[in-house]
């Protein structure tokens, strides 16, 4: 049995979570498509061509996920993103794992739209950019990164803007798909909401 979850979103919305547990919810597997995009972005911090390292990504290159988390991976991964070349050097890897048996979850920005238009569920979590940028920074703090509130809510803007404005698959809420606000929720009753979301459209 395939069945697709699709979560896209601007950064810190809560949509890695939501996938997350979502995924653990159902016993399906979990694929944050961001991570794809920062290995990206982070091979060309040292100079390496964006589209190479792209066609050059192996899954293994995920598992330095404490690295992939630095914010100045994320911009990288946001400046790469918006190159054509790059998203569709992705594009099999992610198709490839929706696909699979017994079940996926994608998060991302474009998985709804692009990755896998026909996802049984479709999702685009939000928030404001206050709360998101909270989140974000005690996440960052939590994690040894030191970074002013500030700072956070200006990368955050800034990306979700290059986000928004590039001309290939930019981050926009499918037609289908539900929005889920969580400014206003706890994790857990965003969570609560996905799970009943998915459990109906199965
Ligand atoms: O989700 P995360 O914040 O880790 O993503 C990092 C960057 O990767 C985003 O700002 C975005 O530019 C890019 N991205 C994308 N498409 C996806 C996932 C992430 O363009 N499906």
């Amino acid at each position: 049995m395939t069945f697709t979850v699709a979560i896209d979103g601007p950064a810190a919305a809560g949509k890695g979570t939501v996938a997350r547990r979502v995924a653990a919810h159902f016993g399906f597997a979990h694929l944050d498509t961001g991570l794809l995009y920062r290995a990206t972005g982070l091979r060309t911090l040292d100079g390496t061509d964006p589209v190479t390292a792209a066609r050059a990504l192996k899954a293994g290159d995920l598992d330095a996920e404490e690295a992939l988390r630095a914010p100045e991976v994320a911009q990288a991964a946001s400046r790469v993103a918006a190159i054509p070349e790059v998203r569709t050097a992705l594009v099999d890897f992610q198709r490839a794992f929706a696909r699979r048996s017994g079940g996926a979850v994608l998060d991302g920005r474009d998985i709804g739209t692009v990755i896998c238009p026909d996802a049984e569920v479709k999702l685009f979590v939000t928030a404001s950019d206050d709360v998101r940028a909270r989140r974000r920074h005690a996440e960052l703090t939590g994690n040894g990164h030191d970074v002013s509130l500030d700072d956070v809510l200006s990368d955050l803007r800034q990306r979700d803007a290059r986000d928004s404005a590039r001309a290939t698959a930019p981050l926009k809420p499918a037609v289908d798909a539900v929005l889920l606000d969580t400014s206003q929720m706890t994790i857990e009753q965003a969570v609560a909401e996905a799970i009943a979301i998915t459990d109906a459209r199965k």
